[in-house]
């Protein structure tokens, strides 16, 4: 049985992008938002570090972006309340996490079930957690990739919707194995943020299927 049947393919969606860092996944994303082939524009970019150069470029191009600092708030689920109260506020259709270096607490899970997705460096259910591209190498596994999936309350083990595969060569170091898996992630994020604007993503237990059209 369909669990759940995403956003109507009519309306023009709103995102919110949490990032810590870098943020070349939210400009894949936004990309591919200006150019028309995701229904949905940006509607917030939020971040837990205030000097990070995505966030910072957010705010170049006038995009809507808010800072948090995880320092006063008593605990992870004051943060993360007052967080789900931004996004709220804003009338936020899908959460996209974008190298967001932060546990999100059950509560933030549940209240955006199956509407926040993750990109992972990695083939989950292998390699979740930190550092998994020189973890990869370390185990000597043929191949590595990136996975897009949704949020769920276990760390990296939500419902999987894209993956990408990209090989891992002898003479590989992190940073050589991490970049041939980024140009993967720039093109299976925003596919995956089209697809859910276009409705086709259904939940069916760990399984997400993809609809014709
Ligand atoms: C990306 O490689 C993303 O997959 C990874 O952080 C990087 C962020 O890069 N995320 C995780 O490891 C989450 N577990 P970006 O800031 O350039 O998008």
């Amino acid at each position: 049985m369909v669990e759940e049947i995403f956003s109507s393919p009519k309306k023009r969606g709103r995102i919110a992008v949490f990032l810590s860092g870098r943020g070349s996944n939210f400009r894949a994303i936004l990309e591919a938002a200006d150019a028309g082939k995701i229904n949905a524009s940006i509607a917030l970019v939020f971040s837990n570090v205030e000097a990070a150069p995505g966030l910072l470029f957010a705010r170049e191009r006038g995009l809507e972006s808010l800072y948090l600092n995880p320092k006063l708030f008593a605990s992870r689920e004051e943060y993360d309340k007052e967080a789900v109260r931004q996004v709220r506020k804003r009338d936020v259709d899908l959460v996209c996490l974008a190298g967001y270096m932060r546990i999100l607490t059950p509560y933030f899970c549940r209240e955006f079930k199956n509407r926040s997705m993750n990109i992972h460096p990695a083939l989950l259910p292998s390699f979740p957690g930190l550092h998994v591209q020189q973890k990869a190498i370390d185990w000597g596994v043929r191949y590595s990739g990136a996975t897009v999936h949704f949020v769920a309350e276990e760390v990296d083990m939500g419902p999987i919707i894209i993956q990408a595969a990209v090989p891992v060569l002898q003479d590989d170091i992190e940073d050589t194995l991490a970049a041939r898996i980024l140009v993967e992630e720039h093109k299976i994020y925003p596919e995956a943020v089209r697809l859910y604007f276009e409705g086709r993503l259904d939940v069916r237990g760990r399984r997400v299927f993809i609809r014709e059209t």
